[in-house]
């Protein structure tokens, strides 16, 4: 019987992005299941060389692939003329609703499930012509509430716990969260058997520290949720460890949470098990139970007994983590 060929598009971006999708691609070859990688260019240094931070190719090769594996890109803080953020572009044009990122670990067994569309990331920013004000939409809609809000109550049924906390600032923001909310709560209505909640945002914070263990599963707007799952990554093991998939109806990119470390960049010591984990998320996707839990148990072992970088206390490097991982991998091929 002839085993099943995934087609992988592997886009390592900027910084260190480059230094952990090798290792997260080592993961995956060490399963012994069978890939076919398409790389693609995206982010700053592709623009600089091409005047465009998403090439066409990149994007076509992102809607071929049975799945897509994203390192991090390098955005500047400052508006440069053309310069859009292709991690952005590239969920929207993928139709990637939902940004699942879990965290388990210390006293937290959680996921954020953040609307990937809209919200502030709407991309719609326009500034007066003196330059002394600037604004940006914050959009939200019922369409895209409705599916972010239905596949958080559908995850939570899956889970222990079945609890949903919808998480807003509808105090403030009466039109955008106020809609959200409200599409929010008529959803939960549907769901007689998961529990649920509601709470602002900057409280949200402070419980996620004071009180994680009050939350299951956490759905909110687009910066919300990129926010407070920053915040809720310290009880994983932080930014080194923390895992995202982007997830749609037809396609999925699965990506670190952290960005491209230019503090660290070309040290070898970024910590590899992100982009690691990313590909346990990859191979569940795709269908590949069993290697999946396999892969994130091994991860799991790495943070607590395995080397360690410079995050996470030790002063073990990129390569050694790798190497480490990817031999228990083989061992349980
Ligand atoms: P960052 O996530 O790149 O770094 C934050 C801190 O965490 C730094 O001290 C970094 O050294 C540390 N860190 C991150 N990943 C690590 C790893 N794997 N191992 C060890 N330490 C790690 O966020 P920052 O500094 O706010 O942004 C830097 C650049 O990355 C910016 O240009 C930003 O636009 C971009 N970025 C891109 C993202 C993406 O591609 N999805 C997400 C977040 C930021
Ligand atoms: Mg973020």
């Amino acid at each position: 019987m002839s085993e099943r060929t995934y087609n992988i598009t592997v886009i390592p971006g900027d910084g260190i992005g480059r230094e952990v999708i090798p290792a997260a691609v080592a993961a995956l070859e060490a399963t012994g299941r069978s890939f076919h990688y398409t790389y693609a260019d995206a982010g700053w240094e592709c623009f600089q060389r091409n005047g465009t931070a998403l090439p066409d190719q990149t994007l076509a090769a992102a809607q071929a692939a049975d799945a897509v594996l994203f390192g991090a890109v390098a955005s500047p803080s400052f508006p440069v003329v053309g310069y859009r953020s292709p991690i952005v572009a590239l969920r929207r044009a993928l139709d990637l609703f939902a940004n699942i990122r879990p965290v388990s670990g210390g006293r937290a067994d959680l996921v954020v499930v953040r609307e990937n569309t809209e919200g502030l990331y709407s991309g719609r920013e326009r500034v007066s012509d003196d330059g002394n004000t600037a604004i940006t939409e914050r959009v939200i809609t019922r369409q895209a509430s409705e599916r972010i809000v239905r596949l958080a109550f559908d995850l939570a049924r899956t889970r222990a716990a079945k609890h949903v906390t919808i998480v807003h600032k509808a105090n403030v923001l009466r039109e955008t969260c106020g809609l959200f909310r409200k599409v929010a709560l008529e959803v939960a209505s549907e769901y007689p058997t998961i529990r649920y909640d509601e709470m602002l945002v900057d409280n949200c914070a402070l419980q996620l520290i004071q009180r994680p263990e009050r939350f299951d599963v956490v759905v909110t707007t687009n910066l919300f949720g990129d926010i407070i799952s920053d915040v809720a990554s310290y009880w994983g093991g932080g930014l080194g460890v923390a895992v995202s998939a982007n997830i749609g109806t037809t396609r999925a990119l699965f990506e670190p949470v952290h960005g491209a470390a230019p503090d660290i960049v070309g040290q070898g010591i970024a910590n590899p098990l992100a982009a690691i984990g990313c590909a346990a998320l990859l191979l569940e996707y795709l269908g590949e139970h069993a290697w999946a839990e396999r892969v994130r148990n091994i991860v799991t072992e790495a943070i607590s007994e395995g080397p360690q970088t410079p995050d996470l206390g030790g002063s073990a490097t990129t390569a050694q983590v790798t190497a480490w991982v990817v031999d228990r991998i083989g061992r349980a091929n």
